[in-house]
């Protein structure tokens, strides 16, 4: 892999609430979080709490209330739907919660898609690379919906890293491996941060938080470093 851009993240004082029946709840209340390039954030926090929330503001998916959401030189708040779509398929990386693939495109169809978005020159190889390490190779022809929970979320984190994005946000990316491929996954994450990305992962796994440089936990609307509990 080539070396990545360098990107801090910085969030300020970030609101977000939901109207839910004329009641409205406070899910990030002023929240602040700096991450600087070549650093793994680990978030963990009650389902709820407001994980998913909190890396969709900062993958410019969804808007925060009020506050200042910064990813390198932007302030993703400043940026309209456009700007902030562009500026995702070039710079971030997501690991959906959910996986997310393309239901209508093949295994290696769904991994070329981030290349062909950010313009990326297209290798074959590389995608074939990638399937091997994560023993896919059989499945580059498969659609998402014959592979299996584990085999998803191997397909949506390699799509995350593939375009080598400076920000790679991974929403539960362990949450259906078992503990070798886990083991992969958060070595892959590792890997990305050597090279000067940032990393945000929301997990419920203490284990998979161990393997990250800071842990953090969502709580209230803010977050608190972990060793404080
Ligand atoms: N689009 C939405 N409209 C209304 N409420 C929402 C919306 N998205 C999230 N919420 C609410 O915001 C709160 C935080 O949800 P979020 O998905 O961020 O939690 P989470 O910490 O990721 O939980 P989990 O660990 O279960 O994934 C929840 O109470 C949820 O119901
Ligand atoms: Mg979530």
């Amino acid at each position: 892999m080539n070396s990545l851009d360098q990107a801090n993240v910085s969030l300020e004082r970030v609101c977000k609430a939901y109207d839910e029946a004329g009641i409205r709840r406070m899910v990030l209340n002023q929240l602040d979080l700096q991450v600087v390039g070549g650093e793994f954030v680990s978030i963990r926090g009650p389902s709820g709490s407001g994980k998913s929330t909190l890396l969709n503001i900062l993958g410019g998916i969804d808007r925060a209330d009020s506050g200042r959401v910064q990813i390198g030189d932007r302030n993703l708040i400043g940026l309209g739907e456009t700007e902030r779509t562009l500026f995702r398929r070039h710079h971030i990386g997501f690991v959906f919660q959910f996986f997310n693939l393309v239901p209508t495109l093949t295994v290696a169809e769904n991994l070329r898609l981030p290349l062909e978005l950010c313009k990326k020159h297209q290798n074959d190889d590389e995608v074939r690379l990638w399937l091997e390490r994560f023993s896919l190779e059989d499945r580059s022809g498969a659609y998402p919906d014959v592979l299996s929970g584990g085999e998803q979320q191997r397909v949506a984190i390699i799509r995350a890293a593939i375009h080598r994005p400076s920000l790679i946000l991974a929403d539960e990316p362990t949450g259906n491996l078992d503990a070798s491929v886990g083991g992969e996954v958060l070595q892959l994450l590792r890997e990305v941060v050597d090279q000067g990305a940032c990393v945000v992962m929301a997990t419920h796994s203490e284990k998979a938080a161990h393997a990250s440089d800071r842990r953090l936990l969502l709580k209230d609307g803010q977050l608190y470093p972990q060793s404080v509990f």
